[in-house]
């Protein structure tokens, strides 16, 4: 006789949330501090800085530090045309909340229907060609365009998100388009973010209580367990380290 496990149907998987944080309010304090003399010594330095903000969780805690330490950096999203509701939705919340606009860049009708002409709607499904198309037509075309004359731009990535992702420095020359490169959060922990985001009470993204740690398009994003990496909910049919859109090559 065989002995079969059967999955319960009631039983719900237990997704990832919100962690705690073991910082005392003084080493956040010290963070803190740390992130906004960033911000000025990259203001200081450079005219026409502009922000890249997902709505997630990091970019959260930038646009609170933006905000209050009251520095010249233009915030924009890219509108992809396929986000979750939420995410736009959040968009209208953040510019609310802190009386700051957000630029929506939307990707150009004809790049996005040569994307349907050839895949179709969802063929990023397909595989890595396909998907990197998408990308191409819905992201990286419009963070071009998002930066022209732009001197530098600040992103939220931090080093421990991936392992694409560990040799992230603070300044990188962004070679694609010709500019510095600043992410403010490398050397930030997830729990980090979280201890940042509830001392200031900063908004956050619905998705983020439902067992998302990582938000991208809708259909490219879906919630993860409790204890699976981080991004495992990103373009989750695909290997590890093809999960990145593109957008950080910075060649
Ligand atoms: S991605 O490359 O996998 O999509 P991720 O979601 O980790 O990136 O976000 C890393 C950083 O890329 C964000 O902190 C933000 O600066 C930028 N970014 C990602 N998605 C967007 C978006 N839709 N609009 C603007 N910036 C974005
Ligand atoms: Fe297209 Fe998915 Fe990339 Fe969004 S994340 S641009 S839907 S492939």
């Amino acid at each position: 006789m065989t002995l079969q496990i059967i999955q319960n149907p009631l039983e719900k998987p237990t997704f990832w949330s919100i962690p705690e944080s073991s910082l005392t309010a003084s080493q956040l304090a010290d963070k803190t501090a740390t992130l906004k003399q960033r911000l000025l010594d990259i203001t200081a330095r450079f005219s026409d800085v502009r922000f890249a903000t997902s709505l997630a969780a990091e970019d959260m805690v930038i646009t609170d530090a933006i905000a209050q330490s009251k520095t010249n950096i233009q915030l924009f999203t890219l509108a992809t045309g396929r986000l979750h509701q939420e995410t736009v939705d959040m968009a209208k919340t953040t510019e609310d909340h802190y009386g700051l606009p957000i630029q929506k860049v939307y990707p150009e009708d004809a790049d996005v229907e040569a994307f349907i002409d050839q895949y179709g709607m969802n063929g990023f499904y397909d595989g890595e060609v396909a998907k990197k198309a998408c990308c191409g037509a819905r992201k990286i075309k419009p963070l071009n365009a998002a930066l022209l004359g732009a001197d530098a731009w600040l992103t939220g990535q931090r080093r421990e998100q991936s392992t694409t992702r560990v040799e992230l420095n603070f300044e990188e020359h962004d070679g694609a388009r010709g500019i510095t490169k600043f992410n403010p959060l490398f050397d930030w922990t997830e729990a980090d973010i979280w201890a940042y985001i509830k001392q200031e009470n900063a908004p956050i993204h619905p998705l983020h209580l439902k067992g998302y740690p990582s938000i991208g398009c809708e259909p490219c994003t879906r919630q993860v367990k409790k204890g699976e990496d981080i991004r495992a909910g990103r373009w989750w049919w695909l290997q590890s380290d093809s999960k990145e859109c593109g957008l950080h090559i910075n060649k």
